[in-house]
């Protein structure tokens, strides 16, 4: 059962998303994660949110046209304005039963209001151990994004 903290897509991968290898683009498996993680941000806050960061995307498996794909977006870590999402994306040829994970990744957004103020947003509380398993790795994620952004800035100067 999907709870508030959670957002389910379900569609079939469309000849329009592959690439040159004719494979679903990993750009647009990108989207789909951006997507379904704004749905779940902007339902947890009852706000407009935008993407902070996307941490460890990882492409554990190729996506193929006319595989059902579901994309689940779930909170397992708020902060003062940030929400973490926890985003699996699964594939699988609808006429069967089984999809295994293609992709999974933290993305972060941030709730802001009508002049582009960040807002604080509902605390978010792990129910049981998963969860706060979850929420623990999601952390150290957000730590380690934290770290690579100071890196960028003080030591490549890129900001
Ligand atoms: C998102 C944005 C408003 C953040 O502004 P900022 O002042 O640099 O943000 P802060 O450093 O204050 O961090 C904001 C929150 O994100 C968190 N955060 C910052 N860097 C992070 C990272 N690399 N990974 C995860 N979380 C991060 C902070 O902990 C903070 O959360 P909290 O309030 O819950 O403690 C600003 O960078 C922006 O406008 N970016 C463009 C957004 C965009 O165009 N997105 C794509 C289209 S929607």
């Amino acid at each position: 059962m999907l709870t508030e903290n959670t957002v389910e897509f379900r569609f079939l991968a469309e000849p329009t998303d592959v690439n040159f290898g004719g494979k679903v683009h990993g750009g647009m498996v990108m989207k789909w994660i951006d997507q379904a993680s704004y749905a779940c941000a902007a339902q947890w806050s009852k706000r407009y949110c935008v993407t902070v960061s996307a941490n460890g995307i990882r492409f554990i498996r190729p996506i193929l046209v006319g595989q059902l794909i579901t994309v689940t977006a779930r909170i397992v870590h708020t902060g003062k304005t940030s929400m973490h999402i926890y985003v699996v994306v699964r594939a699988g040829d609808p006429k069967e039963s089984k999809a295994v994970v293609t992709n999974r990744c933290f993305i972060t957004f941030m709730a802001i209001d009508e002049t582009g103020y960040p807002v604080k947003v509902p605390v978010y509380e792990p129910a049981d151990d998963e969860d706060k398993l979850l929420e623990k790795v999601a952390m150290q994620a957000k730590e380690f994004a934290k770290q690579l952004d100071l890196d960028f800035e003080q030591s490549l100067g890129w900001k």
